[in-house]
């Protein structure tokens, strides 16, 4: 396929002809975030799945984000500019093993983040993202035995702050485990006023030097009331270009990876780019398919997370 010389115009056009609304997460490349219609964390753009009478869906995310919006719209066209954008913590949980991790443990509820495929949220009571996780586990009853996947984290991360127990499936992000606490440390001397803020899949000892820990959103909503000029950022850099964007004269500093590499960014939301967009828009493909069976059962776990998260 020859590619037309200005993407944003063909996307555009593109878009009014199919009755497209383009979706996309803080992760994608800034080229993807300026021409979307909405840019969100992982609640936000399910909200927006839910609500949309576009009549097509363009994700510019990861699978597991578009299949949210596939089992919340069946019967509309949803469609991904690369299939193989998956998620690490999405596949540190399979279902097979899952089905048997939760038999083990009868009498729990099974609260899943929606990294996760449809697979594990068709297993699942109540899904939830980095936003709501606490909100919902403080609303269950102090005595239902919990089993929070896939994310360790994360899961931790809500068993500290509502003081409950819960029992964790072991998984992680390959993106938040890669930065260094030592690193941040040396960023924190090099940089004495800028405040550290990270996402909750981060490691215990990155959460600990963090003085705000949030998602996505929660993190760029907090940069703009926050009094600090300069902020070390622990999370996907993605977000750092609506930051800045918000925050034109504060300073954003991305928290170094373990090693040199760029492996803080996520390799599989980068697999998006701005033709693969174009492309999957003039193509009308990929799609997202699902079997009907796993797109109904994983349906009601969501709806629950959406009607505790109004
Ligand atoms: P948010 O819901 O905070 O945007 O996080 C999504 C994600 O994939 C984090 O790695
Ligand atoms: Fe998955 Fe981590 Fe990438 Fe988020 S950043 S999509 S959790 S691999």
């Amino acid at each position: 396929d020859s590619l037309p010389r200005d993407l944003f115009a063909a996307i555009a056009n593109l878009k009014q002809e199919l009755n497209a609304v383009i979706l996309a997460h803080y992760y994608q490349d800034p080229d993807i975030q300026d021409i979307a219609d909405y840019i969100g964390d992982s609640l936000g753009l399910s909200r927006q799945a839910a609500d949309t009478n576009a009549a097509v869906i363009v994700f510019a995310g990861v699978h597991f984000m578009a299949e949210t919006a596939k089992i919340l719209n069946p019967h509309k066209l949803v469609l991904l500019p690369d299939l193989d954008a998956g998620c690490s913590l999405a596949d540190s949980c399979p279902p097979a093993e899952f089905a048997q991790f939760k038999a083990a443990h009868p009498g729990h509820l099974v609260i899943s983040y929606i990294n996760c495929t449809a697979e594990i949220k068709a297993l699942s009571d109540i899904i939830c993202t980095s936003s709501n996780a606490v909100s919902i586990v403080r609303q269950l009853p102090k005595d239902q035995p919990i089993i929070f996947a896939p994310d360790r984290n994360l899961g931790r991360y809500v068993m500290e702050q509502t003081g409950r127990e819960m029992v964790l499936w072991q998984g992680s992000c390959m993106v938040h485990e890669t930065f260094s606490e030592k690193k941040m440390v040396q960023l924190k001397v090099q940089y004495p006023t800028a405040e550290a803020i990270a996402h909750p899949e981060c490691e215990p000892a990155v959460l600990r030097h963090a003085s705000y820990i949030g998602s996505t959103t929660a993190l760029l909503n907090y940069v703009q009331q926050s009094s600090s000029t300069e902020f070390i950022v622990a999370t996907e850099p993605g977000i750092i270009h609506q930051m800045q964007k918000a925050e034109p004269a504060k300073k954003f500093i991305p928290a170094p990876p373990i090693n040199n590499c760029a492996c803080n960014e996520c390799p599989h939301m980068r697999l998006n780019t701005l033709e693969k967009l174009y492309l999957c828009m003039k193509n009308r493909t990929p799609e997202i398919t699902l079997s009907p069976d796993i797109q109904t059962a994983a349906l009601q776990p969501i709806q629950r997370m959406l009607e505790m998260s109004l």
